[in-house]
């Protein structure tokens, strides 16, 4: 046996006694798969379990997600982040209705067509469902291989790329695809973890090139990423007389695109009471003596590439237009973003 079907054999006989029995762990269903996919890209199964029960109950098929309008699929999304993830799954759900009369693309190239399907969904989804031989390679694969194997190409270069999809499509040759797919992620998951591995329970740990050189801790290496960008948030809630106040939609091309917020004014930095009282682009049904700051502290909140530091100016007693009041009662039904969520909680519970 050469050092790869060692090292596969040892990964597929860890799987068989120790995979979690998760949800779509049961099922060959593709749409299922696809979902769960999905949202385990950027999600931990923890969180994530919760999400796929959700919606696979309102969902059941691929007929009834296509059928579903986006608020509804952004409410059922609401909180996991990454939205665009949300609605490419509608798009792709209508495609597949419409072009494939409900039945999903059986093979890697065609999936890849699909809206938010790119080379990870696409061979999860072909080997486990179709058994088609195509690698996955996400962090966990990046982990296993990176240590295993010695390998300090940065994880996040076009190089280490390449080179981490070619070895781990050499290693699934011969193997069942799907299963060891399944198995190499959970490998990364729950033994060869990102900051604690549990080497002294290791089935590799006799031929791990990082375990024997003390490179765990090392291993895999990424390139230092460009510092995020700093975004002021001021948002404008106003509390009408009787407990109305107003969400927008986002309709610009910019996160959390379609989801809803209170009125919102971008400022270059941290902005004075004064100052912003002076600014010409306060709506014009504030009314400037009563606004007031909630948090003289910004609420940081992370995202991938920014960090937007949130202000929330309250407006008592004001009358905005009829047609942007909602009550507050109704707010619970809109799709938001974490940090609207959370002043919501924090404000009106
Ligand atoms: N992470 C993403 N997809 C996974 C899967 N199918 N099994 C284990 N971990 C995963």
């Amino acid at each position: 046996m050469n050092q790869g079907q060692s090292f596969t054999t040892k990964i597929l006989d860890w799987y068989s006694t120790n995979q979690r029995p998760l949800p779509w762990r049961n099922t060959l269903d593709p749409y299922k798969i696809w979902l769960s996919e999905v949202i385990l890209q950027q999600t931990r199964v923890a969180q994530g379990t919760a999400y796929y029960h959700a919606f696979v109950n309102s969902f059941p098929s691929v007929f009834d997600l296509a059928k579903a309008s986006e608020e509804k699929v952004l409410k059922h999304w609401q909180g996991l982040g990454y939205y665009s993830r949300a609605r490419n799954l509608l798009k792709a759900a209508r495609m597949v209705v419409e072009k494939h009369h409900g039945k999903f693309p059986n093979n890697y190239n065609d999936l890849l067509t699909l809206p938010g399907i790119g080379p990870y969904t696409a061979s999860a989804i072909s080997s486990i469902c179709f058994d088609q031989v195509k690698a996955v390679v996400d962090g966990n694969v990046f982990r296993v291989l990176s240590r295993y194997f010695g390998i300090d190409k940065p994880i996040n270069s076009t190089e280490g790329q390449k080179h981490f999809t070619s070895l781990a499509q050499e290693l699934i040759l011969g193997t069942p695809p799907g299963t060891y797919n399944q198995a190499l992620m959970e490998f990364g998951a729950l033994q060869c973890k990102p900051h604690s591995p549990v080497c002294g329970s290791c089935p590799l740990s006799d031929s791990c090139w990082a375990l024997q050189h003390q490179q765990t801790s090392l291993l895999p290496v990424k390139r230092p990423k460009k510092t995020a960008k700093n975004r002021y948030f001021n948002y404008i809630v106003p509390i009408g007389d009787s407990r109305q106040t107003v969400l927008v939609k986002r309709t610009q091309k910019d996160i959390w695109h379609k989801l809803y917020e209170f009125p919102l004014i971008e400022t270059q930095t941290a902005v004075e009471v004064s100052e912003f009282l002076k600014r010409p682009d306060l709506p014009e049904w504030v009314d400037r003596s009563q606004l007031y700051l909630y948090n003289d502290k910004p609420w940081l909140h992370k995202l991938t590439h920014q960090h937007i530091h949130a202000f929330f100016w309250i407006a008592p007693n004001t009358q905005p237009p009829k047609n942007i009041r909602n009550p507050i009662a109704s707010l619970h039904k809109f799709p938001v973003h974490r940090l609207i969520e959370r002043f919501l909680h924090k404000f009106f519970d």
